[in-house]
């Protein structure tokens, strides 16, 4: 399947993953690529449309990303938002300014009017909130161009020349403030620029499978399957495109949740690949006992993973590919600042390249987690696998407070169960992102029966976010936490005493360690 292309040209805003998310749900292909990027490369992908994002800078000032005129000599329609509209204004002769106090700085919700004449608006309500977030506006309009949405404080919200198909938006109709931003969009692709329509996962897949198969040819491809979503539904496009040349070795470190690692081995065995259990549950206890500080047990877990992993690739011998699980929102962002660790992440995308190799493979790299998520339904990989919650590479390590014991990892995988269990039969999993119990290593005083226990404190956290880098605690409902405490602490050997963390990130972090 061939697909049109809309580009997201990237001036460096916030949002500009989630208009990258809009574009492909309204079933159209789309690219961010940094401004800087050539005109020439820009044109090789032949786009039907162009999305100029936000930016925190202002266009008058020359020290800011500005962009090749000649990309409006190209007939193709282009939509500024935000910086991006400013940059359109600013470029076609136009005039932009810092917006003072009484006239248009806007910033959060605003009632916004639109002209439903506009393309842009067509089939829309004429009022409605728009999400706003400006300290310049624009001053002069270029000719050509019509206003065709205003707000209170602000004449030109939108403008429009709709013979050249060029538009420019004030506000973010990427981000779910605003109302029918999606809908904006769709017109955008739809009606000015004339798209079909034609990305989908089921059409993808097929492109994605004659592409590894003509690329793989007989050679042998290596894959570290972590049971994550990524890494799965990489193995499973895999499996179909080249079945027995593919090898996939799966770490089983121990620090699975209850019967975990035998699910990952059973959703692959339809497939006639070569699956390696690496059972090294032992080995990784064993390193990691007596060890109680965080950071520790994540730098001996990251280590002795990739020590077993390298150890049943020199088994395989000769491999020509490593394929990895890399999608598009990690495509994206690297390169991204030098924050503070926090938290060693291990994360078996980044395996060094210690195998022997020709070259990595990357089947999902153009792939947003959601669309991961179809394809591996596309896949037909059971649903327990592609809807999972993201799970930590050092597993329960992190979540048993202190030294680990293969009894404290009992206790948790079983306590951990009932909580998602009972979060399922309340119907709450689309409510909740990431939920999990910790096993803290305190212990009180309890009374079972007649007599006096002292046992093991269990924490259930539960978050709601959509990166994952800020988080806040889900309000589960009271009944449900107490069906959850009760069966645990009856169905669980040695907790005597729940709590749940009502902490949101930060000041926390999601997991305890
Ligand atoms: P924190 O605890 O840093 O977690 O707020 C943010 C998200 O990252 C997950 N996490 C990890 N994922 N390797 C991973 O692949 C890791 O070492 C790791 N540590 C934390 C965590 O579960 C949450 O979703």
């Amino acid at each position: 399947m061939s697909h049109q292309t809309v580009i997201i040209l990237d001036f460096g805003g916030q949002y500009n993953q989630l208009i990258a998310r809009r574009v492909r749900e309204c079933g159209v292909y789309c690219e961010v690529k940094p401004f800087t990027t050539s005109l020439a490369e820009l044109r090789a992908l032949a786009p039907i449309g162009i999305i100029f994002t936000g930016g925190p800078n202002s266009v008058y000032l020359e020290t800011s990303p500005h962009v090749d005129p000649e990309i409006f000599t190209w007939g193709v329609p282009i939509l500024g938002i935000c910086y991006g509209c400013q940059l359109i204004a600013h470029a076609l002769g136009g005039k932009v300014a810092a917006a003072t106090k009484d006239s248009a700085r806007e910033y959060g919700k605003t009632a916004t009017y639109f002209n439903t004449d506009c393309r842009l608006f067509k089939g829309l309500p004429a009022q409605g909130i728009t999400w706003m977030s400006h300290g310049d506006y624009m001053e002069k309009v270029p000719d050509g161009f019509a206003l065709t949405a205003r707000s209170d404080a602000c004449p030109n919200v939108a403008i429009a020349d709709e013979a050249r198909g060029f538009y420019g938006v004030q506000y973010h109709p990427e981000v779910n403030h605003t109302e029918h931003g999606t809908d904006m969009i769709r017109n955008f692709l739809y009606e000015v620029c004339g798209a079909a329509g034609d990305w989908s996962m089921s059409g993808y897949k097929e492109t994605a499978l004659r592409q590894l198969r003509e690329k793989i040819g007989t050679g042998k491809v290596l894959l570290a399957l972590s049971g994550g979503v990524d890494s799965s539904v990489a193995a499973a496009l895999l499996a179909e495109a080249v079945g027995s040349q593919l090898t996939c070795v799966f770490v089983d470190h121990g620090l699975m949740r209850l019967n975990e690692g035998d699910e990952v081995e059973a959703a692959f065995s339809r497939w006639n690949i070569n699956f390696v259990r690496a059972d090294a549950e032992a080995l990784f206890l064993e390193k990691l006992s007596g060890v109680a500080e965080p950071e520790a047990k994540r730098k001996i877990i990251g280590e002795e993973f990739i020590r077993v992993f390298e150890t049943e690739a020199k088994k395989i011998g000769q491999v020509d590919y490593l394929a990895q699980g890399t999608i598009y929102p990690d495509v994206i962002e690297s390169g991204a600042g030098d924050a503070a660790v926090i938290k060693s992440h291990h994360n078996v995308g980044g395996l060094p390249d210690f195998v022997d190799f020709k070259e990595i493979i990357e089947p999902l790299r153009l792939l947003f987690k959601d669309e991961v998520r179809q394809l591996g339904r596309e896949l037909a990989l059971p649903e327990y696998l592609v809807s999972r919650q993201p799970f930590p590479g050092p597993g329960l390590a992190v979540r048993v407070i202190g030294d680990i014991t293969r009894e404290k990892l009992d206790i948790l995988r079983l306590a951990d169960f009932i909580f998602r269990d009972e979060v399922a039969k309340a119907g709450l999993e689309g409510t909740m992102d990431q939920y999990f119990a910790v096993l803290t290593n305190m212990r009180s005083v309890g009374v079972m029966g007649d007599g006096r226990t002292y046992d093991y404190t269990l924490a259930l956290r539960s978050v709601t976010t959509t990166d994952f880098m800020t988080a806040d605690w889900t309000r589960i409902p009271y009944e449900v936490l107490d069906r959850i405490s009760v069966r645990i602490v009856n169905e669980v050997p040695h907790i005597n005493r729940i709590v749940y963390d009502i902490t949101s990130k930060p000041p926390a972090t999601i997991e305890w360690e």
